[in-house]
């Protein structure tokens, strides 16, 4: 019997599989979303065979899995994984590999690389050793190189093979729940849609905190930093989404379009004011964790300040913060509105993304009873208080793999969005480094260094 689809992952006893996309994959199964006759090959170094693999693939997936885990569905689930022992950084390597998909009939394939940037290239010339031209899909993890020309290279390569429409490029912020609902929230709504613009917003923020520090992954952290792990990705597909006109078509190609209109848009940053626009910050203790560089200057927090130079936002800020050990896990989206007069408090729409996801709305009624007064009115509608949404609202990872297995690819990063977003960072960084401002200490548990208040009080703004 020929497979339908073989999910081969590289990677597979990393933490990203464990963690993500075996409890992942393992829910699409029992919600009838995975493919009956489909496979899941995990490749790794490690000697195992799949009975002993699929065993600690069972604790992982019984302790990250969304919903309940039930012993009798994870071992129909554990049939369909496949564990091939290999060394995918050398080349010899894929003749058995290839053999094992011909003896097995695997002909369809989605290539998952769930591993170090460094390793993309090998595994496609592996692959192209064996295959010829391009079998399949392949999704990427992030970050997609090292360093932009790294980065624009690999991608050359990637679809040179594949071919450009067969890459899906995992942001996981794209498949979260309340980050899809920014269009609906946005374009179906009058009282929205209608006064989304800098007549009638005074700033936007994005605020992405988390807190836990950088735990296991300090190598990879240091040479990255906040503003490369979160920013120039996750948060600014949030801030394209949130500032994008409406899609002229609810198409892949309408999406894409429309968040690249944003990115062109972005008003470069200047030498001049890089202090006022730029405040990077890094926790106490962070160069003691494991494999961190004792003198290390990369920042765990940053807090910009942006504007979109088009006619909709000319003039309206854009802030953006994030933060590892802030003292608190929260994502969320402020927009806040100009206030008709001084005196009353403005209207603020906050989307929250997590850990709860919902929608809050202020605005203002007069106080009850004989009193004049103007005050604000707060309504917080909670959507993941509800267990039925819960039960019903995928995980970021079934939602992006199901997609790339439907072929479906409005969700995904597209190259020229990254090379922007990538550019415009580097910049940043680099007029930052050139002026040799600080990296601000803040101690872990508080919300950043307090020069990020600062930067917006300056302006007469602070932070929600
Ligand atoms: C990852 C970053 O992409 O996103 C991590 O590399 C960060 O540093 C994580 O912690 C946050 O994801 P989430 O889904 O927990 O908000």
């Amino acid at each position: 019997m020929t497979i339908s689809t073989n999910l081969t992952i590289f990677g597979g006893t990393g933490d990203l599989t464990f963690r993500k996309l075996l409890p992942a994959l393992y829910t699409m199964d029992i919600t009838g979303k995975l493919p009956e006759d489909s496979r899941i090959t995990i490749i790794g170094r490690r000697d195992y065979d799949s009975s002993h693999y699929r065993q600690i693939a069972r604790d992982w997936v019984e302790k990250f899995t969304r919903l309940s885990f039930e012993e009798k569905a994870f071992d129909r689930f554990s049939e369909k994984i496949d564990y091939y022992r290999m060394d995918f950084s050398r080349l010899e390597a894929y003749h058995g590999l290839n053999r094992y998909y011909r003896e097995n009939d695997i002909h369809s394939h989605i290539f998952y690389f769930a591993v170090a940037p460094r390793f993309f290239s090998i595994i496609t010339e592996g692959l192209k050793l064996v295959h010829g031209s391009s079998s399949g899909k392949v999704i990427l993890e992030k970050p997609f190189g090292e360093n932009l020309a790294a980065a624009a290279a690999l991608n050359k390569e990637l679809e040179a093979f594949f071919g450009p429409e067969q890459i899906y490029r995992i942001d996981h912020y794209l498949g979260k729940e309340m980050v899809r609902n920014i269009q609906a929230i946005r374009f179906s709504n009058p009282i929205f849609t209608d006064v989304w613009n800098s007549r009638y917003i005074e700033s936007v923020q994005i605020s992405a905190l988390e807190d836990m520090g950088v735990e296991t992954r300090g190598g990879y952290y240091d040479a990255s930093g906040a503003l490369k792990d979160m920013v120039q990705n996750h948060l600014f597909q949030i801030l394209s989404i949130m500032a994008m006109e409406q899609p002229e078509e609810f198409s892949p190609k309408g999406l894409h379009d429309a968040q690249l209109d944003v990115f062109r848009c972005l008003q470069p940053a200047d030498a001049s004011s890089i202090e006022s626009t730029l405040v990077l910050g890094q926790y106490e203790g962070y160069r003691g964790e494991p494999l961190v560089k004792p003198d290390s200057q990369t920042e765990t927090y940053g807090a910009l300040r942006l504007f979109i130079d088009n006619q909709r936002w000319k003039g309206t800020p854009f802030y953006i913060r994030t933060g590892k050990k802030t003292g608190k896990r929260e994502i969320e989206l402020a927009v806040i509105f100009r206030r008709p007069y001084q005196e009353v408090e403005p209207n603020i729409l906050i989307i929250k993304i997590q850990p709860t996801e919902g929608v809050y709305l202020q605005f203002n009624i007069k106080r009850p009873g004989d009193s004049e007064d103007i005050i604000p009115a707060k309504m917080d509608f909670c959507q993941n208080c509800s267990l039925i949404h819960q039960l019903n609202t995928p995980e970021a990872y079934e939602r992006l793999i199901t997609a790339c297995m439907a072929g479906e690819r409005s969700w995904f990063s597209q190259w020229d969005q990254i090379e922007f977003s990538w550019n415009y960072i580097s910049h940043l960084k680099e007029l930052h480094a050139a002026k040799r401002l600080p990296v601000y200490p803040y101690r872990p548990g508080t919300r950043g260094p307090v020069e990020a208040d600062r930067m917006l009080e300056q302006y007469g703004h602070s932070w929600l």
